[in-house]
């Protein structure tokens, strides 16, 4: 293992990567030599965060998707194909928030959600299965679900109900995939302070006086802070990593404890 970097000649590919969670698993992941290919549908964004993880001596690069589109994603999994021929790991992170309720939410509003959130993650595992089957040793996929994929939450329907089918899909995918020993596993974030938790009207959720009252102040959330994306990439990066070789179809909470208390 040369430098000590231990995912040294690893093609990794991050969806949702041009900021929040998703930039903060890709910098983590190059730091620790991958070479991080930066999918996500915002093209700009991306490719100015790949350029400041190769500013930094990494090796990272933005390739454009739409993880809602079938024909997109068939199309970013042959640029990986073409460029690098194999693909060892592959994190489901891209999602899209929304708040919706059973009693207002339209059925066209569900379906875009579950699209994405859900769809997304096995549209994008059903082209990089083979990818990944030709990858050498560290074959890894790590789902990005949700502290709401395991708990019912009021005003969150589609977003609740799609990260509750990644938490399973996961499940089921390991499975499928543990005859060509590739490793499916998941996090589970809790509450982490990224361009999602931006409301409509620019503010920004956690900071309100309940939010911070019932999960810092009382203790909802026992290490009484919202997360970051790097909390975030240090379990992904466990995954990924070969000390995982015998971790698969797991859901990891990273969430501060929350899960915990209730
Ligand atoms: N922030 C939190 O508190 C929190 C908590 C639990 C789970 N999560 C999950 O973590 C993941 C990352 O969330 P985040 O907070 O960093 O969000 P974010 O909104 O900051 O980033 C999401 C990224 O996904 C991209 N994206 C959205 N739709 C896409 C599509 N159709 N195709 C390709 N890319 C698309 C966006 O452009 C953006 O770069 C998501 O799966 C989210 O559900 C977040």
């Amino acid at each position: 293992m040369s430098n000590g970097k231990r995912l040294n000649g690893r093609v990794a590919v991050i969806t949702g990567a041009a900021q929040g969670i998703g930039f903060g698993i890709a910098e983590r992941l190059a730091s620790e030599g991958a070479l991080t290919i930066l999918a996500d549908i915002k093209i700009g964004v991306a490719t100015a965060a790949a350029q400041r993880l190769v500013e930094q001596g990494y090796k990272a690069e933005a390739l454009a998707v739409d993880i809602g589109d079938d024909s997109s994603v068939a199309e970013l999994a042959q640029a990986v194909d073409c460029n690098h021929g194999r693909c060892e790991i592959l994190i489901n992170n891209a999602a899209i928030g929304a708040d919706t309720h059973i009693e207002t939410m339209k059925m066209e509003e569900y379906h875009r959600i579950v699209s994405v959130n859900q769809d997304g993650a096995v549209r994008m595992a059903m082209a990089f299965v083979p990818l990944i089957k030709k990858a050498g040793e560290g074959r890894r996929i790590v789902n990005v679900a949700s502290i709401q994929g395991l708990r019912g939450w009021p005003n969150q329907l589609a977003y609740a109900t799609a990260k509750g089918a990644v938490v399973n899909f996961t499940r089921a995918l390991a499975c499928d995939l543990a005859p060509y020993n590739i490793m499916v596993n998941a996090i589970a974030p809790g509450f982490v302070d990224t361009p999602m938790s931006i409301l409509p009207d620019g503010s920004h959720e956690y900071d309100s006086d309940w939010f911070r009252d019932i999960y810092v102040k009382y203790g909802r959330i026992p290490l009484r802070r919202f997360g970051s994306p790097a909390d975030m990439a240090g379990p992904t990066f466990f995954l990924c990593s070969d000390d995982a070789q015998y971790v698969t179809g797991q859901i990891l909470s990273v969430d501060g404890g929350a899960s915990a208390t209730f």
